[in-house]
């Protein structure tokens, strides 16, 4: 059986972004970020204050980090030297799910078997230590209102999370009790920040010149160092919750993820750009082009990066992969179809994704120059994914023209635990940890 080709070029059409397209959601972006700061409820965008700046390069000491929030859970002990250098002295990771085995993502988990599974990681991570004592800083990688560095509520799960009990508490608080319960009464979470602003501290501290962070792992979100120009506020990082952005133009399948999802109305940028729900979306396609209405047959995005990793002429990866998931024989032209499509939703997330970074830089720049800058970037997506790095800078030119040479990414691997670190040292330093 081929595939229907006329089907098949109205799919890939509807995930085209065009330059035209490209521009207005990089503009609306813009737009959503000064109706956030002006505090309109029509902004998409939480625009969440983290009461962090940038650290100076020169912090200093030994300070644990848990980086919650993606597939893998880990805990790091880290030696900040200063002068934008540090060394790692443990490290472990845990998934938070292992199939037929736990599962701390999924509503048959409460807060406290979450956080006594997070509480055993770090009395892994410091070997049953009961007497030093150690500050912890906590990246928690979901929308918080934060009222002060250490007190973060947790607004609303997103990436399919669905822990009872969560949402609406003080998850330093629920960290705090379920070390207290380990007995670990001497490691001390004294501050909490999101993983874009981890990513952009980490970098900040390494390279400088860089005020916009992001992540593109198992979710996507942005956030950037907002001067308050003009204003007496100390310039404060915002976590944007960029995956949160409406102003798009969904398709049919990104509806249909949206409906099926935990949280159907919440996070649509995410939906259609995330690791978490790249598979979803090609397996939908997959599916009707197959005439086959069943899906969830458990793609992920590290499918869709071994098949765009394959570069034969007849697309052996993806015709593998879909015969491993249903059983199917693709004749090698639809196996390239298949090769195609995944293409086509990479590349439509990069094109998303770059606009925002764009918005975000035209904001920044207010009427002035664009300055020289990275914007920092963490995560499997962008470490790994094949196209990534080329689209984004096509994107860039399209876009800022004879300025996208002033703007480029960079990777900033491990950011979102280094920048854990940083916080509770920055927390320390200003006498409020
Ligand atoms: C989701 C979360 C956000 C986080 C991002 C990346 O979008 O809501 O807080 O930064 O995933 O992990």
């Amino acid at each position: 059986m081929a595939f229907d080709r006329g089907k098949f070029d109205e799919i890939i059409a509807a995930f085209t972004v065009d330059p035209a397209h490209l521009r207005e959601v990089a503009a609306d972006f813009r737009h959503d970020m000064r109706l956030g700061l002006a505090g309109s409820p029509d902004s998409s965008l939480r625009m969440l204050p983290s009461y962090l700046g940038l650290p100076t390069g020169e912090e200093r000491g030994d300070y644990l980090a848990l980086d919650f929030g993606g597939t893998n859970v880990r805990v790091l002990l880290y030696r900040l030297e200063g002068n934008g250098t540090y060394e790692t002295l443990t490290q472990v990771a845990k998934p938070l799910k292992v199939d037929r085995s736990y599962d701390y993502v999924g509503a048959g988990a409460t807060a406290e078997q979450l956080f006594d599974f997070l509480a055993a990681l770090v009395d892994e991570a410091i070997g049953g230590d009961q007497k030093t004592p150690y500050l912890l800083g906590h990246t928690f990688s979901f929308p918080s209102a934060q009222t002060n560095i250490y007190d973060a509520r947790l607004i609303i799960w997103t990436k399919e999370f669905a822990v009872r009990g969560v949402e609406g508490a003080v998850v330093n608080d629920l960290l705090k009790d379920a070390l207290v319960r380990r007995g670990l009464t001497n490691v001390t979470p004294n501050a909490v920040v999101n993983d874009a602003v981890a990513v952009l501290l980490s970098a900040a501290y390494i390279n400088g010149d860089t005020e916009i962070g992001a992540i593109y792992a198992t979710g996507h979100n942005t956030c950037y160092l907002e001067p308050y120009a003009g204003s007496a506020a100390q310039p404060t990082i915002l976590n944007m919750e960029s995956g949160g952005f409406q102003k798009l133009t969904p398709n049919r399948f990104d509806t249909a993820l949206d409906e099926a999802s935990e949280k159907p109305g919440e996070q649509r940028l995410e939906k259609m750009v995330a690791g978490r729900y790249m598979g979803v979306l090609f397996d939908m396609v997959l599916a009707e082009l197959l005439g086959t209405p069943e899906r969830r047959r458990g793609f992920g995005s590290v499918d869709i990066g071994r098949i765009l990793e394959d570069q034969s002429e007849r697309a052996h990866a993806a015709a593998d992969i879909v015969r491993t998931a249903t059983g199917r024989t693709l004749a090698a032209e639809d196996a390239v179809l298949v090769r195609e499509l995944a293409r086509a939703i990479v590349v439509r997330s990069v094109r998303l994704i770059a606009a925002t970074f764009v918005g975000t830089v035209w904001q920044t720049a207010g009427a002035g120059k664009i300055r020289r800058q990275h914007i920092a970037v963490d995560g499997s997506l962008y470490e790994k994914m094949p196209y990534v790095g080329e689209n984004m800078r096509r994107a860039f030119s399209e876009l800022l023209g004879e300025d996208a040479p002033l703007v480029d990414t960079i990777f900033a691997g491990g950011g979102s635990g280094l920048g854990a670190a940083l916080a509770a040292a920055m927390t320390e330093q200003a006498g409020r940890g």
